[in-house]
């Protein structure tokens, strides 16, 4: 009791409080100064303070104090009436030092709920040295990459070296859903197993960090080292501004750059920074996403960067903000040509609302793209969950690459999981090919998925006529790859339904006359999380004697391709319990399963 006294008398004469919370641990000492600005104080011997969240609060402002500087700035949704989870705030650096948290307004003008003497969240705070990571959600794919905890947007930065391949991402670590954008990072050998590293880059006084990308500087242009990385990404601050960092540890650790920010402009929406080389102007070149275009920039050292040209105006959709650009050259198949394509993240504006990712193909000579096909819009990924997609730089073996962000910001930030939220999809590889006179662009799953793949159940050949019997698939969580041939008969529609004991159920149809192949997800388990969730997607598929869908399923995702990469569409689905048997229906005359092979996923 006399400590308590002692405490508040001391709490009292250096912060004149008015409020003093009595944490539950005794560590930490609360102060309150007024109803909406506390002060948290310790020495810390601990690795971590466990922050307590709720979803529904607002963000209230946080800084971390050492002798009287602000060392980093955070938003953190601070638990009011309920905890949701925690997530921690690393102290490795600071151990032995008094620190000082203060909690604020994020403005003075931000709503606050109650005064914060009454915030169960100083009670919850805590000090510790475990921060548990294993799995709560059941929703949580096995072989599509999930942060162990927090909030994940776009892919960034993706870079092959030395056997390794890079992926970086928009990342929240003090929350599950969008905020303090920092670039989290994992590494693969085979694109399959990602390992988790540590946070890359984070926010500084320029702002948060925003998309953007990676090379390897092979002849040091940029005179940071020969074969340094260089990550460019957007500082998101009152303006947006490009940023470059060097790592020359192989991606473990990236210096920012001290003459940040490289690139700046009056207009809000510039950023995402794409770099790539190109060869034949012996330059690099920079695209960036501009309002609803996108821009180009050369530079012969990565620093300074000139102007070229800007691309969009009467091309594709323009419904939304351009987002996320990519530009590569690609073969087309069976010729001995090759185009490039410009990859054009949009949002909103989607073939079915939200985010989407369009694409054009053409030439690019170094300073200007020009679209080969301006009347015809293009996208790469028919459901509504592909976004932000782009490609690995420095892949080998001439590889492209892709990745997506398994959402769509329609409802990203209300999906059913809170440990974490979002995940990629899985890495495509890209390729061109030639349709009735047109250039489009192929995805198929990269062959490194394959070695997923358990013992195989053949389950085909089936004549379906009205509905068939369900045939159960094998108990494998929710994690398996199927591929299914259809050939067409005399049905007009021809129909296979994922589905589980509660009748859950995902339909999955091509159309015959219309010539689409579509899925529908309204019956597909928890969709009240949005009213924009619930829908179907639909994609154009050419006639064929024979059509054969392939199916990667990961218990909360279904993305379908047919066996070129013609046909591509993903799709988020948030089943009760795993889909664990498959029907088939025909309408308008009948039509024979030939082939229904089933692998069951597993990950080791
Ligand atoms: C696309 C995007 C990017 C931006 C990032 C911010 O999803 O809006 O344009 O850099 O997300 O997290």
């Amino acid at each position: 009791m006399k400590t308590q006294v002692l405490h508040w008398l001391i709490s009292y004469l250096l912060f004149g409080c008015v409020a003093y919370s009595a944490a539950a641990d005794g560590r930490l000492k609360v102060h309150h100064l007024g109803g909406d600005y506390s002060m948290v104080r310790f020495v810390p011997k601990d690795t971590y303070l466990l922050l307590p969240i709720q979803e529904s609060a607002s963000e209230s402002k946080m800084e971390l104090i050492v002798s009287g500087q602000a060392l980093q700035t955070l938003n953190v949704r601070l638990a009011v009436d309920t905890v949701d989870y925690f997530v921690p705030v690393e102290l490795t650096n600071y151990q032995g030092k008094e620190l000082v948290f203060s909690f604020g307004r994020v403005s003075p003008t931000a709503p606050l709920s109650s005064p914060h003497s009454k915030w169960i969240c100083w009670e919850e705070m805590t000090l510790s040295d475990r921060f548990d990571t294993s799995n709560r959600e059941k929703h949580r794919p096995a072989y599509h990459f999930t942060p162990a905890w927090g909030w994940m947007n776009d892919p960034n930065g993706m870079v092959y070296k030395d056997g390794v391949y890079h992926y970086f991402y928009q990342y929240n670590p003090y929350g599950s859903v969008w905020g303090n954008m920092h670039w989290g990072h994992a590494t693969s050998k085979d694109l399959v197993h990602w390992e988790h590293q540590p946070v890359a880059l984070a926010p500084d006084a320029l702002g948060a960090i925003f998309s953007g990308s990676c090379v390897v500087d092979k002849e040091n242009t940029a005179g940071f080292g020969k074969d340094a990385i260089i990550a460019f990404y957007t500082s998101a601050g009152s303006k947006q501004t490009q940023s470059m960092a060097y790592s020359l540890d192989n991606g473990r650790t990236f210096t920012k750059y001290a003459g940040n920010p490289i690139l700046t402009a009056k207009v809000p929406d510039f950023r995402d920074p794409k770099v790539i080389w190109h060869e034949g102007a012996k330059r690099w070149i920079m695209v960036l996403a501009v309002g609803q275009e996108m821009q180009f920039y050369s530079s012969a050292n990565l620093k300074e960067w000139t102007y070229e040209s800007s691309f969009g105006e009467g091309q594709g959709v323009h419904a939304g903000v351009w987002e996320c650009p990519d530009l590569f050259e690609l073969p087309v198949k069976g010729t001995k040509e090759s185009r490039w394509v410009l990859i054009c993240n949009i949002n909103p504006g989607g073939p079915f609302g939200g985010s989407a990712t369009q694409y054009f193909v053409g030439t690019f000579d170094g300073k200007q793209f020009v679209n080969e096909e301006p009347s015809e819009t293009k996208w790469m990924d028919y459901g509504r969950d592909h976004y932000a997609t782009v490609t690995w730089s420095n892949a080998p073996d001439n590889r492209r690459i892709a990745i997506a962000w398994m959402s769509n910001w329609d409802y990203a930030n209300q999906v059913p999981t809170s440990q974490y939220r979002s995940a990629t999809s899985v890495p495509r590889e890209l390729g061109l090919y030639r349709a009735d006179g047109h250039t489009y662009m192929s995805s198929t799953p990269v062959p490194e998925l394959a070695a997923l793949r358990g013992a195989v159940e053949k389950k085909g050949s089936l004549r379906v006529h009205g509905t068939s019997n369900p045939l159960l698939l094998p108990d494998n969580g929710g994690c398996y790859e199927m591929v299914v041939k259809f050939r067409a008969g005399s049905a007009k529609q021809m129909e296979m339904t994922l589905l589980n004991a509660q009748g859950e159920q995902v339909v999955m149809r091509y159309d015959l006359p219309t010539r689409r192949f579509i899925m529908d997800r309204r019956e597909s388990g928890i969709t009240d999380f949005s009213p924009r969730f619930a829908g179907a997607t639909s994609a154009p598929v050419a006639q064929q004697k024979e059509y054969t869908l392939r199916l990667l399923v990961d218990r909360s995702s279904i993305e379908a391709f047919d066996s070129e990469g013609k046909l591509v569409m993903t799709n988020l689905v948030f089943p009760n319990s795993p889909y664990d048997r498959i029907q088939f229906r025909a309408e308008g005359g009948s039509f024979t399963v030939t082939a229904l092979d089933i692998y069951p996923l597993i990950i080791q």
